[in-house]
């Protein structure tokens, strides 16, 4: 599912949907009952330096972090703020549930023992946002808590992060959006190299695959219900012109037997991209349409040599080698257009070699581009590189006792030190907008369409119960299964003109 060192850390995650419910159904099962644990809230009363139950006997395997320069932390291990991954499946270290980390300018705990929820030494919770639940939220919210937000996947794995009131809980986020705090944006994109990597299959050969019958363009999906709605599109589309689809979703060829097994991959296998390099263009369309989401669908076809007919992230061409390299699905006003100026390209080698010019020295000018892959800290599918996980888990760990800093300052000296400005997330970290069909009007689909019976549906539930573990938190309630009374009580006001 991801190429970063993801898959080695956590290997649920890999498991994808089924991960998520399984891990969904696990903290299900494992919520005690409404009693807050009173020992941990003793705690909180009882000041920061405590020897903590659930923290005293562990062992601290020191595993040779990354010290920064700038960190000249010595705190013993007992008087440093506390991280907690409330996803615990994503907790970045091995063995144990709890690690000292150096980062690069100071020190921090990092656990995924949910007992320290209510300490007073857990400065920052940090969350999965495909796991992260309003119904399961650690409640009660404490006021010296911030929140920090892990996503990197798709924006359909939750909507609720999508509405203000959701993304608003967040302090510190990290998620494919440029404007988030720690942005992930090429997390898909391994370096500069993979992207010059010669040709994978020469046009002449191409050209000779497309006399012996091949398609000009090459579709290949298993995941059919999605919200981007990429099948009504394509089905469109293939009106027009001549698609090769071997995926489960309108599929009209049958995948070779050699690949059968790797038809959803979407690793770098060897057999599967040979195959798949053979066609001049490939449709890559994302399954949820965000700015600045982008996968390995629209990666690989440059890697390869192959031009991305693209729809996805609205600001794509902010990423792009150069200003002809992929062909934008939005720019043309419908799919017959679109049909047409393929064919087009696909009788003019003039024309369709302009598309991998990029692939020439100092054929990528996007200084955008060549500036992220330089400056960011993290490797993809690189041991040299911290990944993104502990790079995040240390962003948020040096912001913390910055902050903590500025505050013991500002009540030493209140008129010399202003104590430091909240910070919080806003809609710009995420923001994804209401799905809307892949073709057509939303207004012309038929009731009982699935599409729309599922996914609109599924954006303005996520906003309800955004908007319900807002009010939870607004009322420092402890149960967040109150979630469903207060949604309801919210759409009872609504319904008498209440605000
Ligand atoms: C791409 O950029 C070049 C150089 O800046 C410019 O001359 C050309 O018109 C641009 N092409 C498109 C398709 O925007
Ligand atoms: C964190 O975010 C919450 C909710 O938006 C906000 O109330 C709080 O002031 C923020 N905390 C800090 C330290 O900025
Ligand atoms: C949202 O957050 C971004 C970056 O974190 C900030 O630059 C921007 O001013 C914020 N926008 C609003 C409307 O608060
Ligand atoms: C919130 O609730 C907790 C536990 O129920 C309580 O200890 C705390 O004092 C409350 N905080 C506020 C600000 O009312």
């Amino acid at each position: 599912m991801l190429m970063a060192g993801r898959g080695r850390l956590v290997p649920c995650v890999c498991l994808g949907l089924f991960g998520i419910l399984c891990w969904v159904w696990v903290s299900f099962a494992s919520f005690p009952d409404d009693q807050l644990p009173l020992e941990a809230l003793d705690a909180v009363e009882r000041g920061a330096f405590q020897p903590q139950s659930a923290l005293s006997e562990m062992e601290f395997a020191s595993i040779s972090s990354y010290r920064g320069p700038g960190n000249s932390d010595r705190r013993s291990n007992k008087e440093l703020p506390i991280l907690l991954w409330w996803s615990g499946g994503l907790f970045p270290h091995f063995p144990g549930d709890t690690e000292r980390i150096d980062c690069a300018s100071s020190s921090c705990l990092a656990t995924s023992n949910r007992k320290v929820q209510l300490y007073k030494r857990t400065v920052s919770i940090i969350f999965y946002g495909t796991d992260f639940r309003a119904y399961e939220a650690p409640l009660p919210r404490l006021r010296h808590q911030t929140w920090a937000l892990f996503h990197e996947e798709s924006p359909m794995n939750n909507y609720v992060l999508s509405h203000g009131p959701g993304i608003r809980l967040f302090n510190y986020t990290a998620t494919f959006r440029r404007e988030s705090d720690y942005p992930l944006t090429l997390q898909w994109l391994p370096s500069l190299d993979y992207l010059l990597a010669p040709v994978a299959v020469s046009l002449e050969e191409k050209n000779r695959l497309r006399r012996e019958g091949l398609a000009a363009v090459l579709y290949m999906q298993s995941h059919c219900d999605v919200p981007s709605d990429r099948d009504r599109y394509v089905q469109e589309l293939m009106k027009y012109i001549q698609v090769d689809s071997y995926g489960k979703c309108l599929n009209n060829k049958p995948l070779p037997q050699h690949l059968e097994d790797t038809a959803t991959a979407t690793g770098e296998e060897r057999t599967f991209m040979n195959f798949v390099a053979r066609y001049k263009f490939q449709l890559a369309l994302e399954n949820g349409l965000c700015p600045d989401y982008m996968t390995e669908k629209l990666w690989r076809p440059l890697h390869q040599g192959c031009i991305p007919v693209y729809r996805g992230s609205s600001v794509v061409a902010d990423w792009m080698p150069n200003n002809h390299s992929a062909v934008i699905i939005d720019h043309f006003p419908s799919p017959k257009a679109l049909a047409e100026f393929l064919k087009r390209l696909d009788e003019n080698d003039d024309e369709y070699t302009k598309y991998l010019e990029f692939k020439n020295p100092k054929g990528i000018t996007n200084a955008r581009l060549l500036e992220a892959l330089e400056t960011r800290e993290w490797g993809v599918n690189d041991m040299s590189k911290p990944n993104y996980l502990n790079g995040f888990e240390c962003y948020v760990c040096d912001h913390e006792n910055a902050r903590l800093a500025a505050e013991r300052a500002h009540r030493k000296a209140p008129k010399e030190n202003p104590p430091p400005q909240p910070k919080m997330a806003n809609n710009s970290h995420m923001g994804c907008p209401l799905p809307s069909p892949g073709y057509g009007h939303v207004q012309d689909l038929h009731a009982d369409d699935g599409w729309l019976q599922t996914w609109p549906q599924d954006y303005w539930q996520s906003l309800d119960q955004a908007e319900g573990l807002e009010s939870l938190i607004r009322h420092n309630k402890s149960n967040p299964l109150l979630l469903w009374k207060h949604i309801q009580n919210m759409a009872v006001s609504r319904a008498r003109g209440k605000p």
